[in-house]
This record gives structure tokens, sequence and C-alpha cells, in this order.
């Protein structure tokens, strides 16, 4: 059975609630992503993508579908939440995903229930149960028949917790992130050292094999772990003992043929050709790894043979992609195997395709060359043909060449995507491969938070590493060995997770950071504040010479008179992220209403549309708060 196939409406039904497939993608938008927007959101995009992206008309249309889709995508993953999601309504809280970017953190004690849940996977006692994909709302097993066990879980939740928890040891909340989040997390990382080496389902949940995804996921949480342990004085040594081991049997992946065979012990007549491998490089994305061959980083030239080798694998399987130039970027699926529904391009590998050359121009930009290898070359050849291996510094002609044509090639992903996705904005599973009409689920969460990575790669924000110059992260042994140790399990006991320690709600911006609530060992430690700092952000696109404001019912916010409205600052204002802030000190434990205007040059004031927005200024131990908005 394939995960993709049930609707996202069954996601989010009373029956059923998936974890990971949503846990992967919420992890990198809602956590990854959150931590990176806080610290670049409103940093001014590069040079290049900004002088480029000025010139030429499809970067234009590229940008336009990029402005006007991004809060719809972030909206619309919103939507898909419980309990309160406008799709969600009546799903439990905090059981399908890692949000702790929302107000609403049961997330946390959620998993730590989870994890205690025996399933048809197995139970806690010898770790087998926490692989378990799928269960009902109200925490009970699901006992029907699945693609079980699913061993990138453990690995995928360990990961998601251990950035949440870094952001609490970061923020004065240590004591939340040892005493609360880590007993879940030593849960995972013991399963994965201990289960790494038996075959599990895929990420598509059809194949029972070795699976790339899982085993970088693996190693990638093991190396997360071995990372967090030292953070807070501790230590995880079956992480340091295996993930040399795991990081050993993930070479195997790499096929003579020149590509990254997505699945292994398994003989199930597939080429092994699969976005598994694009979405693995970039989910295993850090900056600091540089072209990394061993993790597949997405410049690598691994990863950038195999890139080419996969979108070649969907050029003429799909009647949507003929006539196409055979260097120009197409609509692209799971795998050209593929029959579900005939076999369709999906929105999240078209855009995860874009992503990985994102991914690859931020590096190359940063350390200002790009090396063609004898492994490569295919990849930068059918982009532009004289190419040649070499490295080449950024300012020659080959380098802006080179550069210039793997930008071209990642906008017209994008692009693709711009002009199948519906009218509306709504993304779906997959596009028709003969005419583009969108296909299978609806608003599906995943296709909208690869669109929200992919466009923060694509204005430079990319996410914090994971590697931390730990050499665990790239050091291959010499031999591989099929070592496993065995672990212990025990329940993490967290019911209830202490309120504010989170990034803030609604969209992450560059403002907020509680710096001033220091750590709480219990929720109630800390003193009531009587007033509250609210960031404001509103995305609205402004002529030169307009000023954004804010108004509304109480005398901090002018008292509805617009000449006593707060104005915002544009300065992180771009193109790309038309976006005004200001903050305003509000008093706590009151219910204001506000709108934004406009004042124009000559001074007239345009107001935002109806109804008048509402906010409940939370009496908390907090003394900031944040608020995003898209003008109406
Ligand atoms: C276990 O690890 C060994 C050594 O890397 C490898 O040859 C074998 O294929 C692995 N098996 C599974 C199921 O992971
Ligand atoms: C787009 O239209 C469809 C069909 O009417 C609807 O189900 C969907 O919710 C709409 N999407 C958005 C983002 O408004
Ligand atoms: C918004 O608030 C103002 C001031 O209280 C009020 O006059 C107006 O009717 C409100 N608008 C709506 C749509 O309720």
């Amino acid at each position: 059975m394939d995960i993709a196939q049930i609707p996202t409406n069954l996601l989010v039904s009373n029956s059923t609630s998936i974890i990971h497939p949503i846990m992967h993608a919420l992890s990198s938008v809602l956590l990854l992503g959150s931590c990176a927007f806080q610290a670049v959101l409103g940093r001014p995009e590069s040079d290049l993508f900004k002088a480029r992206r000025q010139t030429e008309l499809l970067r234009r249309d590229v940008d336009s579908f990029v402005a006007t889709e991004e809060p719809i995508a972030l909206e619309q993953i919103l939507c898909n939440i419980g309990p309160s999601g406008c799709h969600a309504s009546g799903v439990g809280s905090g059981l399908l995903i890692a949000s702790p970017s929302r107000s609403d953190p049961d997330y946390i004690a959620g998993q730590a229930r989870l994890q205690t849940v025996s399933n048809p996977s197995g139970s806690l006692s010898d770790g087998t149960g926490l692989a378990e994909p799928k269960y009902n709302t109200d925490f009970s097993a699901f006992t029907g028949a699945w693609g079980r066990p699913q061993r990138d879980g453990p690995a995928l939740r360990a990961t998601t917790l251990i950035t949440y928890a870094n952001w609490l040891v970061d923020n004065g909340y240590e004591s939340t992130a040892t005493s609360v989040v880590w007993p879940i997390v030593r849960n995972d990382l013991a399963y994965v050292a201990q289960y790494w080496n038996q075959t599990g389902f895929d990420l598509w949940e059809e194949v029972q094999g070795s699976s790339f995804f899982t085993i970088a996921a693996s190693h990638r949480a093991l190396v997360d772990g071995s990372n967090f342990a030292a953070k807070i004085g501790q230590s995880c040594t079956a992480c340091d003992a295996i993930a040399p081991q795991i990081l050993c049997f993930q070479q195997s992946f790499w096929s003579s043929g020149g590509y990254i065979n997505s699945n292994i012990n398994v003989n199930n007549g597939r080429s092994g050709k699969d976005a598994n491998s694009v979405l693995t490089s970039i989910s295993n994305f850090d900056p600091s790894l540089g072209c990394d061959s061993a993790t597949f980083q997405p410049c690598s030239e691994r990863a950038l043979a195999n890139h080419k080798v996969y979108v070649d694998a969907f050029r003429s399987i799909y009647t949507l992609n003929s006539g196409k130039p055979s260097g120009g970027a197409v609509a692209v699926g799971r795998y050209p195997e593929d029959s579900y529904y005939n076999g369709n391009p999906w929105y999240l590998n078209t855009l995860a395709a874009a992503e990985q050359l994102y991914d690859a121009l931020y590096v190359w930009e940063q350390q200002g060359s790009i090396t063609v290898t004898s492994t490569s070359l295919a990849f930068f050849k059918a982009l532009y043909s004289s190419a040649a291996t070499g490295t080449y510094a950024s300012g020659s002609s080959t380098y802006t060449a080179l550069r210039d044509a793997v930008l071209n090639y990642a906008e017209g992903f994008v692009n693709n995507v711009a002009t199948y996705a519906a009218s509306n904005g709504s993304l779906a599973e997959q596009y028709d491969r003969n005419n583009g009409t969108p296909l299978s689920a609806r608003d599906l969460t995943w296709s909208y938070a690869a669109f929200l990575t992919a466009v923060a790669r694509r204005s430079g924000v990319v996410p914090e590493g994971w590697a931390q110059g730990n050499k665990l992260a790239t050091s291959v042994p010499g031999g591989c060995a099929a070592t496993s140790i065995v672990g212990s399990y025990s329940a993490a006991t967290a019911t209830s997770f202490p309120a504010n320690q989170t990034p803030g709600t609604g969209v992450p911006t560059t403002t907020v950071k509680p710096t001033t609530t220091r750590a709480t060992t219990t929720a109630t430690a800390c003193a009531t504040q009587t007033a509250v700092s609210v960031s404001f952000t509103v995305r609205k696109v402004t002529n030169f010479g307009q000023t954004v404001k804010i108004v509304g019912s109480i005398p901090a916010l002018g008292s509805w008179d617009t000449s006593k409205a707060v104005a915002f600052s544009a300065s992180s204002y771009t193109s790309s992220n038309p976006i005004w802030t200001g903050s305003v000190t509000l008093p706590a434990g009151t219910a204001i209403q506000y709108k934004y205007i406009v004042v124009n040059t000559d001074g007239s004031v345009t107001w935002e549309a109806d109804p008048n927005r509402s906010l409940t200024i939370a009496a908390s131990c907090s003394s900031t708060s944040s608020r995003s908005d898209t003008w109406q």
C-alpha cells in the first residue's frame, strides 16, 4: 500500500493518522525551516538571485507565482493540522505534525505517548513498535494491513525533535530539552542503532528492502544524536559506534550505472531511479558540508549525476514532456515504473528537482567555485554543451555560464509547477502525465511543504547544518560491518508541555526571540507579563512611496484614527518576499481588533478589506509574541 495513495482527507479524518510522511514534510518546513527563517528572513537576498531574477521573463513568471503561492502554501499546511485547522476539525491535537512554531505544543507529549502504544510493528519493550507508521487519531493502534515497519520513522522523529531541542537549549530552556524531549529522542536513537541493518518499507510504503532515504535518515539521526548529547553534557555511545557503519552501507546505493539505486536488498524489477534519491539529497543538505559525496550533498558529483539520470527517466514517458529540449526542465514523478493513477508527475518531486539545484547554487556561491568532474560532466553538458571537467572560480566566464544554466534549469522546474498548479493555488498530489490536470489527493500537505522549502532555498534561505563539524558526518570506514547494538527502551513520562517554549506563533519572523524569558523548570515559575511586545509581519506588495501602517481598537494602535496609526518598516521587504514589519507593545490579557492600511504618497489611505482582524494578547510568561498576516 502506498501512503501517497491515501486521499489527504483521510490523513486528517478521525479514522487514522499517518505519522511520518507528514513528519518528513513538516519537519523540514516547520522545524528546520522555521529556525532558518528566523535567521535569514530579513536578510537581503543575494545579489546573484536579485540581479538575475529581475532580467528574464521566465524568472518574472516564477517570481509572481512564488509571491502568490507562498502564503497559500503555508495557510493550506496549517489547514491540514488538527485540531483546529480549517480542513482538520476533529483531529486529535498534536498527533500528526511536528510544529513547535505553533502555539499548541501538545505534539511533544503526543509523541511520548505514541511511543508506548503497542501496535502491529511491535512494542516499546524491545523498540520494535517505534517503527509503526500509522495510528488512529485517538492514540490507539491501527491494526489493518499496512507497509510496516518503516524504519525511517524513528530516525525522522529523532532529527525533528533534536532540531527543536537545540532551539530550546539555545533559548534558555535546557531543562525542558533534557527532561521532556531527550527521553523520547533516546528511544528513537536506540531503535536506529539496533535495527538499521534490517529491511523495511520505503518512503512510498511500497517496497520492502533497504531504502536509500531510510539509511541516510538513520545516519543523520545518529549524528544529530551524538551532537545533541554532547551539547547537553551527555553521550550517545550507540550513535558514535553505529553512525559510521550506516554511512558505510549508504555508499553501496551508488550504482555502477552512475546514479543512486534507491532500493537495494530487494528484487522488484525496478530500475531504482527514484525521487527517493533527490529527496534524500535535499533533506540531508548541510551547507557546511560543501559538495561532499559521502553524504550525497546536492552539489556533489554523485547527486548531480543522479539528478540527470532521474530527470531523464521521465522525459520520454510523459506526453506532457514531449517537445521539451533535452536540457530543459520537465515534470517528474516518483519512479518511471510507477503505475498508480497510471503513473504521473508529482508536484513535490518536480519541486525537489528544483530545490536540489538551488541548494547547489547556494554552495557554489559560498565556496566561490564550481567543479565539474568526469562523474558530473554529463549533467553539466546537458545544460551547457561546452562544459568540460575542471574547477571554475566565480567571476570567470565559465563559472557564470554554468551557474546561469543551472539557475535557469532550476527556475524551469518551478515554472512547470506554476504552469500545472490549480489556478487558485491549490496543490494536489499529482498532475496528469498527458495534459497536466491536477490529480489524486487534493491539497496535499507534502506538496505545500515541498513548495515552501524550494522557494526558501531559491531566495537563499538554507537550513542550519546537522554535521556541526562532527567527523561522524562524513568519514566512511574502510570496510563495512553489519553491526548493531541492542538498545534499552523506556517510556518518556511527559504528559504535558510547558507553555510558550516555541519560536512564536504563525510564520516565524526575524524578530521572534524570547530572550527575555529565561530558563524555567516549570511553566509557573515565571512572572506573568503585563505588557507584550508583539511583532507584526504583513505581506503586502507596495509601490515606492507607499507606507504600510497598523491601526486598531486601542490607544497603542491609534484607536482607529489613521493619523495615529503605527508605521511599519520595509527593511525586510524584497520582491520575492514583500513584507512590512513593526512592533507594538500591547497590554497583556486584552482582546483587540486591528487592520492594516496603506498610506499613499498624497496622504490618502487605503484600508484592508473587512472583517476587522482580532487578536487576544495572552497574559503569560512571555513578553514577546508575533503575528503574521497577508493583506486582505
Ligand atoms: C547490513 O549491512 C551490511 C554491511 O554494510 C550490508 O552488506 C547489508 O546489505 C545490510 N543489510 C541490510 C538489510 O541493511
Ligand atoms: C481551490 O478550489 C478547489 C475547488 O473548488 C477547492 O477545493 C480548494 O479549497 C481551493 N483552494 C484554495 C487554496 O482556495
Ligand atoms: C471594524 O471596527 C470598526 C471600529 O470599531 C467598526 O466601525 C467597523 O464596523 C468594524 N468592521 C466590521 C466589518 O465589523
